[in-house]
């Protein structure tokens, strides 16, 4: 990619997927410059289209010759189709932005969040590295509320329990709760048992831990964007029978003191964070508040009865845009702002 281009030709990698069909929103929304959308899937929707500004755009496969016409390239396929194009992309000389698990703990592969980390996305030359990772939803809203507070008082440990929409498992996330509404049989449950009406603490398969590897995404990811092996997350991740958003329940402890109405101002002006807690007003966040919105919601801000340096906070966002898209969508707009400053 040339660092001069001032408008960039960007593909889509799971253009008809939850996540991707998010990015190309987001991307339109937020007015990225786009000179050529290439929305890619698999062999299923070739052939289909998708608009973006008032054009439609025919859905391809993946190939080495598409990627060779391509500056940014949002990936959101899944960790077998990312490792099997990332690196096919990169050497097409896109840049490749993979919203999935397959390299967030590479080492040398930045793993970002904007609010947080953006200078990992640079090589010491000031050029973006070639696959960039974004991080986890789960991850990722908890790091935006974490960074500003670790900056003042610093996180020793974070005990995070989550509490995660259907449709952080794709369409088929989605579809098996609205097919169990309905009362229709399922051969196979897509959350491990029925989620109607249900709670299941199970994301993912588990780990030898006892963990599984939804929770040690939290606890490794966490570490890696934050820059601090020695901060411990201890993660229980649930998923529940909601639309619009994950939410966390997040026990903070401190090395340093806190004061509680400081807490609220450091987060309300930290990008990123929308606060809301006025509990007597029954002001909180909730999955619905963070619905289409791309910022972390925040509330229920109150001191740890038993131990004077921790903090509870309950937060929320919408796991398509913050989660997933928008993050990656920030990121290409961290490297466009870089590139046209370095023009
Ligand atoms: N959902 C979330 O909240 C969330 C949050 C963070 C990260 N992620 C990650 O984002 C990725 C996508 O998630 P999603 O929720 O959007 O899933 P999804 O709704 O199931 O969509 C999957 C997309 O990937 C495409 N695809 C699958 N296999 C492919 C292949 N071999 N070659 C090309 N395209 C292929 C599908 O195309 P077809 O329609 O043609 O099958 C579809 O466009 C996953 O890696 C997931 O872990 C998801």
């Amino acid at each position: 990619m040339s660092i001069s281009d001032s408008r960039y030709r960007v593909a889509v990698l799971g253009a008809t997927g939850l996540v991707g069909r998010t990015m190309i929103q987001v991307l339109e929304e937020r007015n990225f410059p786009v000179s050529e959308l290439v929305p890619l899937a698999s062999s299923r929707s070739a052939g289909q289209t998708v608009r973006f500004k008032d054009r439609e755009f025919v859905i391809a496969v993946p190939s080495s010759e598409i990627f060779r016409n391509v500056d940014i390239a949002l990936f959101s396929a899944g960790a077998t189709a990312s490792r099997e194009w990332a690196p096919v992309a990169a050497e097409a000389g896109a840049i490749v932005i993979d919203n999935s698990s397959a390299f967030r703990m590479e080492p040398g592969i930045p793993l970002v969040v904007p609010e947080v980390n953006p200078d990992a996305i640079f090589r010491v030359d000031g050029t973006p590295e070639s696959i960039i990772a974004n991080p986890n939803c789960s991850t990722i809203q908890m790091v935006v509320v974490l960074k500003p507070l670790h900056d003042r008082y610093r996180v020793k440990r974070v005990v995070v329990s989550t509490y995660q929409s259907v449709t952080g498992k794709g369409k088929a996330g989605r579809d098996a709760l609205e097919s169990e509404l309905a009362g229709q049989v399922q051969d196979q449950f897509t959350h491990f048992h029925q989620i109607a009406f249900n709670a299941v603490p199970q994301i993912d398969v588990f780990t030898d831990n006892g963990y599984t590897k939804e929770e040690m995404k939290m606890v490794n990811e966490t570490r890696k964007i934050m820059g601090d092996d020695a901060m411990a997350v201890s993660p229980t991740t649930v998923r529940i029978p909601v639309y619009g958003g994950h939410g966390e329940s997040l026990n903070i402890e401190f090395e340093n003191d806190f004061d509680i109405d400081e807490v609220r101002a450091l987060l309300a002006s930290s990008p990123g964070i929308i606060l809301q807690d006025d509990p007597s007003a029954r002001i909180y966040p909730m999955p619905l508040t963070s619905y289409e919105r791309d910022e972390v919601f925040a509330g229920r801000i109150r001191r740890d009865f038993w131990n004077p340096k921790t903090l509870n906070m309950w937060i929320v966002a919408d796991n398509l845009r913050k989660g997933a898209a928008t993050n990656a969508v920030q990121i290409a707009e961290v490297i466009a702002a870089r590139c046209s400053a370095g023009a």
